[in-house]
């Protein structure tokens, strides 16, 4: 039973992300979109972590902002959300969610609830350690110690004009970039001359094109390639039983997507996480739409993030996401120039396959809900001939709690089950390839493309055309209206 505080807390969200979409030219006016539990979250993590968390309250309310404009991706699957029994779902979640991992039953995981303690590392280790899975890696640098001189504001698109800016843009020399203009806002609804131009620009978010080169799925039936975006952050560590102690005892590495911001403002989640055996890739420095920015831009926010990445590792890494899916031609060649290659999440029977899981906290989505889409999504995925990858979340508590107690269990119990890797792992790549310093192949020129998908300038196959779109339109906006309405008519 939905308790009716819970229900006018979750109609007051839909409610102010309508009246925010309305008023919205950009990502950036989501930031208003704050949620209890996961400020409080935030601020009590400044207390307790380095320097640049001085932001984190803020950090966290843009990336959230940056999850709620993603979700319009799946717009058209939210309002289409099985309204099925959230009875049954809760049930079936408590039953799957262990009570050892600190994760509340599933429906008591909404906007609001009171936060838990923030985790905190139970290993932590010293610089010169090097990772024993990772042969010839080079040792972890000097402990990090954050100096604002020495980076570009935090979660801000940094300036273009600056001497590491200039020097990256000279690794596109040799490259065919595409002359393609940027979007207006990287979404599909805000630019109708670019979106009329999708297929030409080879546009993801609108119309879910890809290109040959891109990453979009797993070779082999029956396996997930596990990621995690938008960390490092708290709830990853181990302690209180998170994320990394449940993948270390459920023996799953993950790749992990991390923004720039964050890593720099938690290094040594960052370390843990690489540490255990995860894989670390690029999700550029501020969750902003690339297409929308200059190939300046572009290169300022993986320039930075590489370099931040290396800073604290040690490593490059060799592969990188783009925010929200928003993937161009251009934006590919220079991704790949600069040594980075895409990776996105399947597109599969039905749609985009989204855990839903920035939903919650968004307060357009119950955790059941969230749960029982998911649980359709792994019959979708039964269904393929080939294995797929999904987008998921580590910044967020809930969203943690979520994969911990709920999705990534279904996937362990399902039957028959699905085999849980990194997407390094599944593509049968050393571990080395994930980062240039241990690479023993050339991740770009790797053929991976041929056992999973065949998209080379053609539109993601299930791909609903603009199903794909990023959701800061009015169109978006109405189907949130839809969630509201819908969730008004299945719960009273
Ligand atoms: C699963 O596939 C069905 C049929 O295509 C579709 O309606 C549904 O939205 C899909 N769900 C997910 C989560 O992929
Ligand atoms: C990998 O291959 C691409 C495409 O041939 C090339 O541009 C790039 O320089 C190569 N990278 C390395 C590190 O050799
Ligand atoms: C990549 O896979 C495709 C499809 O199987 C194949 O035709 C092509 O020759 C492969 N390319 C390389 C470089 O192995
Ligand atoms: C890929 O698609 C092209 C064009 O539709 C087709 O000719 C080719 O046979 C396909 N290749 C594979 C491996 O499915």
């Amino acid at each position: 039973m939905i308790a009716l505080p819970a229900l006018s807390a979750l109609l007051a969200a839909t409610l102010s992300l309508e009246l925010v979409g309305v008023n919205a030219h950009g990502p950036h006016a989501h930031a208003h979109v704050a949620h209890k539990r996961q400020l409080a979250a935030a601020s009590s993590g400044s207390a307790s972590v380095a320097a640049p968390t001085t932001s984190a309250t803020s950090a966290l309310a843009a990336t959230s902002a940056a999850a709620t404009v993603s979700t319009a991706a799946s717009a058209g699957t939210t309002s289409a959300a099985p309204a099925s029994g959230p009875a049954t779902t809760a049930a079936a979640g408590s039953a799957i969610g262990t009570g050892s991992y600190s994760v509340p039953p599933l429906e008591s995981i909404s906007v609001g609830m009171p936060s838990g303690a923030i985790p905190t590392l139970t290993t932590t280790y010293t610089p010169g350690a090097s990772p024993t899975y990772l042969s010839g890696a080079p040792p972890l640098p000097t402990k990090f110690a954050f100096s604002s001189a020495d980076w570009p504001e935090l979660d801000k698109i940094p300036p273009t004009d600056t001497d590491q800016v200039k020097q990256w843009m000279k690794e596109l020399d040799g490259h065919d970039i595409p002359d393609i203009t940027p979007t207006q806002d990287g979404s599909c609804a805000g630019d109708a001359a670019a979106a009329a131009q999708a297929q030409e620009r080879g546009w993801w978010t609108c119309g879910g094109y890809t290109s040959g080169n891109d990453i979009v799925s797993c070779p082999d039936k029956m396996t997930w390639g596990v990621s995690f975006d938008d960390g490092p952050a708290p709830y990853s560590s181990q302690r209180r039983k998170k994320l990394l102690q449940y993948l270390d005892d459920k023996d799953i590495s993950a790749t992990f997507f991390v923004v720039g911001s964050r890593v720099i403002s938690y290094p040594d989640i960052l370390i843990a996480e690489y540490m255990a055996g995860h894989e670390i890739a690029v999700h550029t420095w501020s969750h902003h739409p690339l297409t929308a920015m200059t190939n300046e831009q572009i290169v300022a926010e993986l320039g930075w993030t590489r370099h931040a990445i290396q800073t604290v590792l040690g490593v490059t890494p060799t592969f990188m996401r783009a925010p929200f899916g928003d993937i161009d031609n251009r934006v590919r060649a220079i991704s790949n120039a600069m040594g980075m290659r895409p990776i996105i999440w399947t597109t599969g029977p039905g749609g985009p396959f989204d855990t839903n899981d920035w939903h919650v906290p968004a307060g357009s989505v119950t955790a059941q809900e969230q749960y029982s889409i998911f649980q359709g999504l792994l019959g979708n995925a039964t269904l393929m001939d080939t294995g797929f990858i999904v987008l998921e979340h580590d910044l967020f508590e809930i969203t943690v709690d979520l994969a911990v107690g709920y999705t990534l269990d279904a996937a362990l119990n399902h039957k028959p089950a699905f085999n849980l890797e990194s997407i390094g792992q599944c593509l049968s790549l050393n571990a080395g390839d994930l980062y240039a310093e241990t690479a023993t192949t050339n991740v770009s020129t790797v053929n991976v493309t041929s056992s999973g998908t065949n998209s080379s300038s053609a539109a993601a196959t299930g791909g609903s055309g603009s199903s794909g779109a990023a959701p800061r339109t009015a169109v978006s906006v109405s189907a949130l209206v839809g969630v509201g309405a819908v969730l008004l008519a299945s719960l009273l």
